[in-house]
């Protein structure tokens, strides 16, 4: 079965190398279940509930919705409360596990009237399968291929009208079509310190374990504005006030079990530095293409991309440039180096770094 909490981008989430199924269960516990509950994210919030009331009063099913966003926003979560919220069943797939069309056709043509259906990193579904979900989405019709060959023909079948909720870290590569048969795109931003201490607060009320303002105030900042890193530092927190700290979730056990799983005070993590390290030693702070600086630090282009550098941009460490990717002042000045006089940044932050991505 697909376990939507296993995206491949999670495997490098440093700080629990040994999260297994334990870890899974307790994020889900930790879910929100009604819209209400679901912290932050105002606006895509306020959009979502206008476009599920309609939808309840007219009794008929919501436009298609997409969520586009970074690894551990709530993309997920959110897909399960729109279903929650409307009463109507959930059935979840995802990009990869749609090899050819007819994996599709098989989830298409057995979905309930209303159901909704989630599909988890959209952006990776095969192509032929991509135009079947075009005119499902649009007409609730599949077109089943019979025979092979010349003789093959398309025999149409209605299927029931359903919402599909698509998810993809990557809005970019999906393609305009598709796109455009959304009713609406959430775009899941990064959350707000402030925001990320009601979401641990709550948390550590689930787990049964009090959360010092303090002790959340410093998780919240080290989580690189993301639930899910705040929720995994908390575990590591409670874990270390458990066995070492005497049991309270204090700022002391917080920052010590912090500094032990290597979440520096700004929140950057193994991979963060690795690329830092990487862009400042070996590249003097760059320009360097994505692809060089991934290899580099061993990882995959995708992960640098999508993990690690819209927090290191977000947060002022990186620029992109069509050159190629920067190093900051402030990177070289939390890394405690002396940028070289001839390094690269001048020109990059005189452009605001907000300069398009080079690939
Ligand atoms: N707005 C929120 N309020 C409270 N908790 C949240 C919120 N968003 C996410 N979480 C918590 O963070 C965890 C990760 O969220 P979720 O699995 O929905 O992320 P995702 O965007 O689907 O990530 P991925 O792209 O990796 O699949 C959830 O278990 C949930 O507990
Ligand atoms: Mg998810």
């Amino acid at each position: 079965m697909y376990d939507p909490d296993d995206g491949p981008h999670h495997r490098r989430e440093a700080v629990s190398p040994e999260a297994g199924i334990d870890e899974h269960q307790i994020e889900g516990a930790l879910r929100p279940r009604a819209l209400d509950e679901f912290v932050g994210q105002e606006r895509v919030r306020e959009q979502l509930s206008l476009v599920l009331d309609s939808a309840r009063r007219r009794g008929r099913a919501p436009d298609h919705i997409l969520m586009s966003g970074g690894p551990g926003l709530g993309k997920t979560t959110l897909a399960m409360i729109i279903a929650a919220e409307l009463g109507a069943p959930l059935r979840i797939t995802s990009g990869p596990a749609i090899e050819r069309s007819g994996d599709l056709a098989a989830v298409l043509s057995t979905l309930q009237e209303g159901e909704v259906l989630f599909l988890d990193e959209i952006h990776r579904m095969a192509r032929p399968a991509e135009e079947m979900l075009y005119v499902a989405m649009e007409d609730f019709r599949v077109d089943v291929v019979v025979g092979k060959g010349p003789g093959a023909t398309a025999i149409p079948l209605d299927i029931a009208p359903f919402t599909l909720v698509g998810a993809t870290t990557r809005a970019g590569m999906l393609p305009a079509p598709l796109r455009d048969r959304f009713g609406f795109t959430a775009h899941m931003d990064f959350y707000t310190p402030e925001e990320l201490e009601r979401i641990l607060h709550r948390s550590a009320g689930l787990l049964g374990a009090p959360l010092d303002d303090d002790a959340a105030r410093e998780i919240a900042g080290r989580s690189r504005g993301t639930p899910r890193i705040a929720n995994r530092l908390l575990r590591r927190v409670r874990d270390y006030a458990e066995v070492r700290g005497g049991g309270a979730m204090d700022l002391e056990n917080a920052r010590a079990a912090l500094d032990l799983y290597e979440v520096d005070a700004l929140g950057l993590d193994r991979l963060d530095r690795a690329i830092l390290d990487v862009l400042l030693h070996r590249f003097r702070g760059g320009p360097v293409g994505l692809s060089t600086l991934a290899v580099s630090v061993g990882e995959e282009a995708e992960t640098v991309e999508v993990v690690a550098e819209p927090f290191l941009v977000r947060s002022g460490f990186l620029a992109r440039t069509p050159r190629g990717r920067v190093a900051t002042p402030m990177a070289w000045q939390h890394m405690g180096l002396t940028p070289p006089p001839d390094a690269a940044f001048g020109a990059a932050a005189a452009a605001g770094g907000g300069a398009p991505a080079s690939p």
